[in-house]
């Protein structure tokens, strides 16, 4: 009964979406009952290698991180609320499908990812901050704060700037000293995560130890968490690399992925993630480990800020920070935003669900000779977070700079 009511109910959610909400889009049957599953992952893949692109190779040193779906979802926000034809062209730079039921199940599983519970705490915060002399369209707003795309606040960037910008700072919780506020509105994400494993690394283990340059000089020293177990670990020719995938949080719904650079130069390597098929083989070269390995993996924080409007510029996307014709129907005067800040923020620690396995019986005489039975990541290596049913890409990045330097 319970699930007949709760159906009911979700259908009525949706009929009535529908009848407001179509844009400039044609009204369509949303109860089809479309499988966009592999569609949303093509599509993320390439959103995901695009912003990759445009971020991994300026980043200083390689080190840094970011979350490719947050600045999706806080830019699908805006293109919902774009005139025709300006909208036809973003829904493309961010592959979304034109039609809207087809877009609504994207956002469904997009925006489910970030949910934090007792196994992984994650959040994402995606917000439109407004001038307060500008008017919201309440359509818009109604749709964005539905499909939780973005929440729209008010500050006083024009009266009161100083207190704009330290409120600014304050939600995002951004050190960048320079965010240009001169327009009448900026746009603002940041995701913070800090998972849970889905097995804990030994609690006794833990060690500085030094850490190298992919030339093979100590450069500094990290924290070591140490583990022995079964893994699932791939060797990547194409990028001359070795993986290694580790399950995080209840019924491992994250995959992490980490990418010890074996090549001399990491920059090189780094570069060389540039597509989307790249991003679909990490997730299914990786196979079981025949025999428990050595992993040991640093401790860290990582930390990344990016200016995502001179991204987008760069890709193309140039109208909406000027031209008031095109966000004319997400506010009155129309939104023309001066900045998009992103900020990432990756703890990752040794605590997990269950205590560390140590398996010591070899399960087989096989082995992966690449591996030589362990996975050190004392040099630079990749980082990439997965949702393992969507593969939602919820934060991709490097480590190259040990926590101590020498
Ligand atoms: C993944 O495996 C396929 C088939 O073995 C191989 O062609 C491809 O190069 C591998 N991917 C990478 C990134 O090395
Ligand atoms: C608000 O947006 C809707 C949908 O795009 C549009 O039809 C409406 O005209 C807009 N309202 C104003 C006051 O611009």
């Amino acid at each position: 009964m319970k699930v007949f009511v709760a159906l009911i109910a979700l259908f009525a959610l949706n009929a009535s979406v529908y009848s407001k909400y179509t844009f400039s889009t044609k009204v369509v049957d949303c109860e089809a009952d479309y499988d966009i599953i592999q569609n949303y992952r093509d599509d993320m893949y390439e959103i995901t290698a695009h912003l990759y692109q445009h971020i991994g190779p300026n980043a200083i040193n390689n080190h840094f991180v970011f979350s490719p779906l947050s600045i999706w979802i806080t830019l699908s926000a805006i293109a919902e609320g774009l005139a025709y034809p300006e909208q036809l062209v973003m829904l493309q730079v961010l592959r979304l499908p034109t039609d809207l039921c087809a877009r609504l199940k994207y956002y469904q599983l997009a925006t489910s990812r970030f949910v934090s519970s007792n196994d992984v705490d994650i959040s994402s915060i995606r917000v439109l901050v407004i001038d307060e002399g500008v008017l919201i369209n309440s359509t818009f707003h109604q749709f964005v704060y539905k499909h939780s795309l973005i929440d729209v606040v008010s500050a006083p960037l024009r009266s009161n700037p100083d207190k704009a910008l330290e409120e600014i700072r304050r939600v995002v919780t951004v050190t960048s000293p320079n965010i240009d506020i001169s327009g009448n509105s900026v746009i603002l994400d940041a995701v913070d995560y800090n998972g849970l494993w889905s097995t804990a690394f030994d609690d006794a283990v833990l060690e500085r130890s030094p850490f190298y340059s992919s030339l093979g000089d100590q450069i500094g020293a990290v924290d070591i968490m140490k583990v022995k177990r079964r893994a699932r670990i791939s060797h990547f020719p194409a990028l001359n690399l070795n993986c290694l995938e580790l399950p995080v949080g209840y019924n491992d719904r994250y995959r992490m992925m980490f990418g010890i650079i074996l090549d001399e130069n990491a920059a090189k390597t780094v570069n060389l993630v540039t597509s989307a098929a790249m991003i679909d083989d990490f997730l299914n070269n990786v196979t079981d480990s025949y025999i428990p390995i050595e992993i040991a993996i640093p401790r860290f924080s990582l930390t990344s800020e990016y200016d995502v409007k001179a991204i987008l510029e760069n890709s193309g996307v140039k109208d909406l920070w000027t031209d008031p014709a095109v966000t004319r129907l997400i506010s009155d005067p129309a939104v023309l935003p001066s900045a998009f800040v992103h900020r990432s923020t990756i703890v990752l620690d040794k605590a997990g669900l269950k205590s560390a396995e140590f398996e010591s019986q070899l399960l087989t005489t096989e082995y992966n000779p690449a591996f030589e039975l362990n996975f050190i990541a004392n040099r630079p290596f990749l980082l990439w977070l997965f949702d393992a049913e969507s593969h939602s890409v919820l934060m991709a990045g490097a480590f190259t700079k040990p926590t101590y330097s020498n």
